[in-house]
């Protein structure tokens, strides 16, 4: 059996209510109204009725057309406040978003700390190239050809003359070259060595000072660097400073400073000595003067170089140099 006019209409009012898309309401509309639709077609059959049937049906079927009509508009409305109400809500129970915010990593902020310290006392931060020559990480601080620190274990070479910088030394005669005297400048950086264990990477970092003037004495350097080390741990701290050498200074000296973490009794961190190693220093050699061709009868000077990476592990207390460089933000987050 042929479906009523009134079964029709509650089935299009049905479709048309449960459209979710204009698409789809169009659709609908078509179905029903269009030239080939539904109720079209059975507007014209209504021609077919028995005459004293036709008002009547054609009635029917007009009312019903107007009701499908009705709803597909209707729909459009909802369909269309609905999109418009979605594009500006904003929905409260949804998690935030989060600025992952960065942080300075434990290195960078020893370093800054150490360049601060220096330059208030009237330092300049300068740098210099991480891939150097022979002549300025060696020859010029008067390392001979033989010294043992140009081995090729302990060097990167690039080239025959062209290294990784093994300390920021070169950039001592790298500035002199440049300036005449009073110079006093630090120079933070990256150095490379061949070496690899729990307290040494192939790449660290180290801090070099350097300060030429008329008349500067060992005492400058003493000064310069109890200073250093107060404001660095704290003003209790003791140093000393130990005979040593370096090609480039004389005379040359490490300091060691009161170990922080059992203040001087002896542990595991200071190897039950009670001192810590923290820098190499000395008189600026008169030959390294020389190369850069000022007057060593009117100028001296001292020179110091230490490493970020040591000074931060005494800072924190974390003694394997690795997890500086793991990048676990477990880790590098507790700094
Ligand atoms: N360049 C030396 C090193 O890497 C440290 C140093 C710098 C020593 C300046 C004396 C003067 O071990």
């Amino acid at each position: 059996m042929e479906p009523t006019i009134d079964q029709i209409c509650v089935a299009a009012l049905k479709e048309v209510e449960a459209a979710t898309t204009s698409d789809a309401v169009q659709e609908l509309n078509t179905k029903y109204l269009g030239r080939k639709g539904v109720i079209t077609q059975f507007l014209r059959s209504v021609a077919l009725l028995p005459p004293e049937e036709r008002p009547a049906a054609g009635r029917r079927a007009n009312q019903v057309k107007q009701q499908i009509e009705a709803a597909c508009q209707a729909a459009m409305a909802r369909i269309e406040s609905a999109a418009a109400e979605r594009k500006d809500a904003i929905d409260v129970s949804l998690p935030g978003r989060k600025t992952a915010p960065g942080a300075l990593h434990p290195l960078t902020q020893i370093a800054y700390r150490i360049c601060d310290i220096f330059t208030r006392m009237g330092f300049e931060v300068v740098e210099g190239p991480e891939v150097e020559s022979d002549y300025y990480n060696f020859e010029a601080l008067n390392i001979p050809k033989n010294h043992p620190a140009r081995d090729m274990q302990d060097t990167f070479y690039v080239s025959e003359d062209i290294v990784l910088r093994t300390h920021t030394s070169p950039t001592q005669p790298r500035v002199m070259e440049k300036r005449r005297p009073p110079v006093r400048i630090i120079a933070p950086g990256k150095v490379y060595r061949c070496d690899s264990d729990i307290t040494h990477t192939p790449m660290f970092h180290q801090v070099e000072g350097l300060l030429v003037d008329e008349k500067v004495s060992f005492g400058d350097l003493k000064g310069t660097l109890t200073e250093f080390v107060h404001q660095m741990f704290d003003p209790q701290t003791r140093l000393r400073f130990r005979p040593s050498f370096f090609p480039f200074t004389e005379p040359s000296a490490e300091v060691d400073i009161q170990c922080v973490i059992c203040r001087g009794k002896g542990c595991r961190v200071c190897k039950q000595t009670g001192w810590l190693e923290i820098l190499g220093s000395g008189m600026v050699h008169p030959a390294v003067l020389e190369n850069v061709g000022y007057d060593t009868t009117r100028y001296t000077g001292f020179a110091f170089g230490m490493g970020v990476e040591r000074i931060t592990m005494l800072k924190f207390g974390v003694d394997d140099i690795r997890k500086y460089f793991e990048n676990d933000l477990r880790f590098l987050r507790q700094f």
